[in-house]
């Protein structure tokens, strides 16, 4: 006898008991869980097949509104759960089968979880749920969703599909997919990557879109219409460019010493572009830059952020040859294909360190801007923006004279000190004197100083960075 013909004979005979358990032992009918699955498929639990497409954790949401559009145009179905200890560990066709075997494992409530679809906005997911439904085809298939289980290290969410039949598990899986992506709730959002606190997992926070005035950024005479005019612009022209084969993906550098206003830059570009997903890679975050770039090239139009880029280059993991970390974040720009319409915003306050770098891989940064320390007129510009109607009657010449070198933080600062200043002295926070201010700077001076002396060892003067070619 051929392998094939005993298996198919076990296959029968094995088939053949079961039927014969239930009808002579009417006291026991199969499982319930098992009946439902078995009545709706039309075959036993030995011809199952089982398909799965597992995602990041943080992609659960966009899986719950692809499953619910999918089941949703075959005419909707009821979920269900699987109660009994145990369950999390096991695949849904493992659980199933083991209601066959053990009382424990049966019919029970949908388990639900709690995820952001937005900075402030939730949605419930199914995070273990079986619903009856069919392949695109017609073949029916039981549908499962399963979500991370972080206390046995699984950090994925899953559909599973399974039926009798796999291409048609397969293309319902497809199916699924695309729907997925078509409900993506991460597009127009803006998005942060981080490690979770207990597991060390990857995590995407949602952050709310600001709201800047161009007269809130206090930047020298065209340089922010420059900057404008590449990220924006562009955006603008998008398919004009493609139709004409031009590029979209643009790399923009922003450079200058700390607190001249390159985060708020993005920070209003981010503002000025409603929709446009934004990806914001700092901190430890930025070892997720591949799959904040793949995001990026899905979810286009898009930017993506990676704030002072110079920790990575400087990273410790730095080979001989250069920043590993560095090359990672190259290759995930030139990942994303020229007719992306994907933004590439790096800011940096040494841009020296990736002179070099960029210089010997050139392309990926088309756009270089300093963000320089303000001149007079630009304090002038901060102490106004800052100070509104706390300074009216009060001669602002002396204090732009005497602050040259500061920064926007810095006046920012001083302006919030004058007015503590202001209520110490016993005086009210909406009238500032000459007095509060010169003691604010007085006290910030002082304070620049020992910082300076502790951090130094002795005041020298900080060294900006040589200007790249624009
Ligand atoms: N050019 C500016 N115009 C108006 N406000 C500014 C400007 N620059 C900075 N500020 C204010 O100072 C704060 C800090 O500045 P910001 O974070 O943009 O500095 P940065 O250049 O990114 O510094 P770092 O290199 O340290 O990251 C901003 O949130 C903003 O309130
Ligand atoms: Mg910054």
């Amino acid at each position: 006898m051929e392998i094939s013909e005993a298996r198919s004979l076990a296959h029968a005979l094995r088939r053949l008991l079961q039927d014969a358990h239930t009808l002579i032992d009417e006291s026991q009918p199969p499982a319930e869980l098992v009946r439902r699955v078995t009545a709706h498929l039309g075959c036993g639990l030995e011809d199952l097949i089982c398909v799965t497409r597992s995602f990041k954790n943080w992609e659960h949401a966009s899986l719950q509104r692809g499953v619910d559009a999918y089941l949703e145009a075959r005419g909707g179905a009821e979920w269900f759960g699987v109660s009994g200890t145990g369950r999390e560990h096991a695949d849904s066709i493992d659980v199933i089968a083991m209601s066959a075997r053990a009382e424990m494992v049966g019919v029970g409530a949908v388990d639900y979880a709690t995820v952001s679809v937005g900075p402030e906005e939730t949605a419930e997911v199914v995070s273990f749920g079986l619903a009856l439904t069919h392949a695109p085809g017609g073949e029916p298939l039981v549908l499962g969703v399963r979500g991370a289980v972080e206390r046995f290290g699984r950090d994925d969410c899953r559909v599973e599909l399974i039926g009798a039949s796999r291409p048609a598990a397969t293309a319902a899986g497809q199916e699924i997919e695309r729907l997925m992506r078509d409900h993506d709730v991460l597009r127009g959002q803006i998005l942060t990557f981080g490690v979770s606190e207990h597991r060390g997992n990857q995590l995407v926070t949602f952050l709310p879109r600001p709201s800047i005035d161009p007269e809130q950024v206090i930047l020298p005479e065209g340089v922010l219409e420059t900057i404008e005019r590449h990220v924006v612009g562009i955006a603008r022209h998008a398919d004009v460019l493609r139709a004409r084969g031009q590029h979209l993906k643009r790399g923009l550098l922003l450079h200058g010493p700390p607190g001249t206003g390159k985060t708020h830059t993005v920070r209003y570009l981010m503002g000025r572009m409603p929709g446009v997903t934004v990806v914001v890679m700092a901190g430890t975050g930025l070892r997720f830059v591949s799959e904040a770039a793949a995001l990026a090239r899905r979810l286009q139009p898009a930017i993506v952020v990676v704030e002072d880029v110079d920790l990575v280059a400087r990273d410790r993991r730095f080979s001989e040859e250069g920043s590993p970390l560095l090359f990672t974040l190259f290759d995930a720009m030139d990942g994303v294909g020229a007719d992306a319409d994907v933004t590439f915003v790096l800011t940096t306050n040494r841009a020296e360190v990736l002179e070099q770098a960029l210089a010997d891989r050139p392309g990926r940064v088309d756009l270089a801007v300093e963000v320089p320390r303000p001149d007079a007129r630009l304090r002038a510009a901060l102490l106004r923006l800052y100070g509104g109607d706390l300074l009216a009657g009060i001669d602002l010449e002396p204090l732009v004279a005497g602050t040259d070198g500061m920064t926007a933080s810095f006046f920012k600062e001083l302006l919030r000190r004058a007015v503590l200043e202001a209520l110490r002295s016993g005086g009210r926070a909406e009238a500032l004197s000459q007095e509060h201010l010169s003691a604010a700077l007085a006290e910030m001076t002082r304070d620049r100083e020992e910082l300076t002396r502790a951090m130094l060892g002795g005041a020298q003067p900080v060294r900006k960075g040589p200007l790249l070619p624009e």
